[in-house]
């Protein structure tokens, strides 16, 4: 009994990038945002107002988010870890802000170099300014199924930080296996757990491809019934302050499964696989989408 329609929210040009060594130009993150604006989705993660100095890649968010060209109906979010990150997000016409923490207290401090009771703390003033302003606000919680730093994330531990970004409002919440290690048993503990401190419709799933879990772990949260998923065309990204992570679960292999299992998404599979091939051009190496390659050698 798995959900008949699903939303993607294709976070390639944020996730995707940010952990890029070389220079991506803002006109090539604009090409691409503007290709997979073409490819239907309804939720593109576009720009991360974070400190340049932490993520050099990300410098040129503002210019990104002028440039583009948008699609009515679409989304186009912007991470904001504080009110810097707020009001650069707010010029810029971000439809939706993301606060982001974490179910670690090391990965916490590593990623946002302050403690979680510090960041909740931070992100009460941008979700109240979120607000007022009629944005929409997200919610993303790194190391939900396990942590670089520390290991094993207590249940209890991703329950009390979903509530805490329920209090502060979130529309939405993002269970976010930064490190890729879960597998689906474990995920369809945790999501379950997330579900019954937020609300499931509100709940979705962040999985990076690390182990080769990723679609696995996606098809068992469709069983308990998430519909919202992230993934990154082309299978791009890793995250700067988690060594070793790889990318998200590409999303040509995402709309692949979700299209053969008749799971309704508006994306138009062509067009994602070309929106890879055009990036994975200009980095100038193959995409990691098992889907994306098979369909770029028809
Ligand atoms: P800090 O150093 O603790 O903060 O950084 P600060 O307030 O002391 O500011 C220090 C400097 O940063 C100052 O500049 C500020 O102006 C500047 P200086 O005076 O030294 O020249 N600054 C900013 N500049 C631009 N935009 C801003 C901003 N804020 C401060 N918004 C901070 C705290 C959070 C800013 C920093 O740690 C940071 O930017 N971290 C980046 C973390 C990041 O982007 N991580 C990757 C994204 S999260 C992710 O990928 C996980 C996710 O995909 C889910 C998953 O898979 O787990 C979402
Ligand atoms: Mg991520």
């Amino acid at each position: 009994n798995l959900p008949k329609q699903v939303k993607i929210v294709e976070v390639g040009p944020r996730d995707g990038l940010q952990n890029e060594k070389e220079n991506v130009s803002a006109a090539v993150k604009i090409e691409l945002v503007d290709r997979l604006s073409r490819a239907g989705f309804t939720n593109i993660e576009a720009a991360s107002f974070v400190s340049p100095k932490w993520v050099p890649q990300m410098a040129t968010s503002a210019e990104v988010m002028a440039g583009i060209a948008r699609r009515a109906g679409t989304i186009y979010s912007a991470l904001t870890p504080n009110m810097q990150g707020f009001e650069a997000a707010l010029a810029s016409k971000a439809d939706e802000v993301v606060i982001f923490g974490s179910a670690s207290e090391a990965f916490s401090q590593k990623n946002i170099n302050c403690s979680i009771a510090e960041s909740i703390a931070r992100f009460e003033s941008v979700a109240k300014a979120a607000k007022e302003r009629g944005l929409r606000l997200r919610g993303s919680i790194s190391c939900s199924f396990g942590c670089p730093y520390q290991g094993e994330v207590p249940l209890d531990a991703v329950a009390d930080v979903v509530g805490r970004m329920r209090d502060l409002g979130c529309d939405e919440i993002d269970i976010a296996d930064t490190i890729g290690v879960s597998t689906p048993r474990k995920t369809q503990a945790v999501m379950e757990t997330a579900a019954h401190a937020f609300r499931l419709e509100g709940i979705s799933g962040h999985f990076h491809d690390t182990y080769g879990q990723a679609l696995a772990n996606i098809y068992a949260s469709l069983e308990v019934g998430v519909s919202i998923f992230h993934s990154s065309v082309s299978g791009l990204g890793g995250c700067p302050y988690a060594k070793g992570a790889t990318g998200n679960v590409a999303t040509e292999d995402v709309v692949y499964m979700l299209n053969g299992l008749g799971i309704e998404t508006g994306i138009d599979l062509d067009q994602v696989v070309d929106a890879g091939a055009f990036i994975s051009q200009q980095l100038g190496r193959k995409g990691v989408s098992r889907a994306g390659n098979a369909l770029l050698a028809k």
